[in-house]
């Protein structure tokens, strides 16, 4: 069995309602960063994620965090604490403004930002007289962190969290949504995310205001005047009308995508049930995770690259899990506060082909390949 097409590990999937936004744009002209299309989107997100919360539809996800670290204060100097395992888009907005980012490991349960060692973290600046500045939390793999935990930690030191869920779309914690549960949050629309608009992201706010200031930071800081007059940088962030008529359809697809998703690990977890060799996640009842893309953790490095090649082979696409931050030579000389949890799972883990378009038998093949591996 040899996959006559490329399984590819996570591809876009139209709903097919998004040409008609897209037209509408066309046919208004609304060519540009601002539109009916964005005012729509915004509103499906807000009424999705709940919580209040206000968002601001923007060029993608890393966007997004960079205007909200702005906006709780980070600038030259401060430092932000930050989960070490996840991806550099979390990380790389801290050192765009100046600041200097500290890096905390994950605990096992859900792979992501250990509270212990980021309290840790938190005595040891205090001690050294450097409070920091914002904490940023991942939902990694859309598994959602301890939300609770975190929160404690926030109000206890007085230090915000941005939620990064640009993994976790669609994914609840004690029934609250993802996107909901931080100071700020944000969303990703990458293309290889649980909906996209090819490319974009969003910055959920708590508060009217707040939302103003990201659209305002986003469309170059201009100040209210009938000439261009600034008195703060901007940037050019805003999301394009075309594009969120992308989005606007994709929301209506979005639980269907999570099933499908979640339908996918689900037909792993059954496949592999009898393979020693390969483990899961575990999901507490108060977690709901999209399982944005399905991991397994094998015993060793040799044996997930065994699985990873044999499936390169078969022109399968599988990706090793997240390379920890404090160990990617850009950000050598960061602080980090590690026990050699995501260390592992880097070393042992691998994501398996998860899109919400796999067919039955794109399964079956993945399945019986990785099988084969073992053998
Ligand atoms: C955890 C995480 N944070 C941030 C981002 C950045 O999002 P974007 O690609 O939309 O800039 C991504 C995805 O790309 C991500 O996986």
């Amino acid at each position: 069995m040899i996959a006559k097409t490329k399984i590819w590990l996570s591809s876009p999937h139209m709903g097919g309602t998004e040409q008609q936004y897209v037209q509408e744009a066309f046919d208004s002209n609304w060519i540009a960063p601002l539109g009916p299309n964005v005012s729509a989107f915004e509103h499906s997100l807000e009424n999705y994620v709940g919580g209040d919360m206000f968002a601001a539809a923007l060029s993608s996800g890393t966007a997004a965090i960079h205007l909200g670290l702005k906006i709780l204060g980070v600038s030259r100097g401060d430092e932000v604490l930050c989960q070490s395992f996840t991806f550099s888009a979390s990380a790389n907005p801290i050192v765009y403004l100046g600041a200097t980012p500290v890096f905390i490991d994950s605990e096992t349960d859900t792979w992501n930002i250990s509270p212990e060692l980021l309290e840790k973290a938190i005595k040891d600046r205090l001690a050294k007289g450097k409070k920091p500045k914002a904490i940023i939390a991942v939902h990694l793999y859309g598994m959602p962190y301890k939300a609770d935990e975190i929160r404690a930690l926030s109000e206890k030191y007085d230090i915000p969290v941005l939620e990064d869920s640009a993994e976790a779309l669609g994914s609840t914690y004690k029934g609250q949504k993802c996107g909901s549960l931080g100071d700020l949050s944000i969303l990703s629309f990458n293309g290889n995310k649980i909906i996209t608009t090819s490319g974009g992201g969003a910055l959920l706010t708590r508060d009217q205001k707040q939302k103003e200031k990201a659209v305002f930071l986003a469309t170059q800081a201009r100040d209210e005047a009938p000439h261009y007059q600034h008195s703060e940088i901007g940037h050019n962030y805003r999301m394009s009308n075309v594009l969120a008529g992308i989005g606007r359809g994709q929301m209506e697809v979005l639980d269907e995508r999570v099933a499908a998703r979640r339908s996918n690990y689900a037909y792993y977890k059954d496949a592999f049930q009898d393979i020693t060799d390969i483990t899961f996640q575990k999901e507490h009842p108060d977690f709901y995770a999209n399982r944005w893309l399905s991991c397994i953790l094998t015993p060793s490095y040799q044996v997930r690259e065994q699985i990873r090649l044999a499936l390169a082979e078969q022109d399968i696409e599988s990706r090793p899990l997240w390379k920890p931050m404090h160990l990617q030579p850009v950000f050598q000389d960061a602080l980090h506060f590690s026990d050699g949890t995501s260390e592992k799972l880097f070393d042992t883990g691998l994501c398996l082909p998860s899109g919400s378009n796999l067919r039955e038998e794109d399964l079956e093949l993945v399945a019986y390949h990785v099988k084969k591996a073992l053998v």
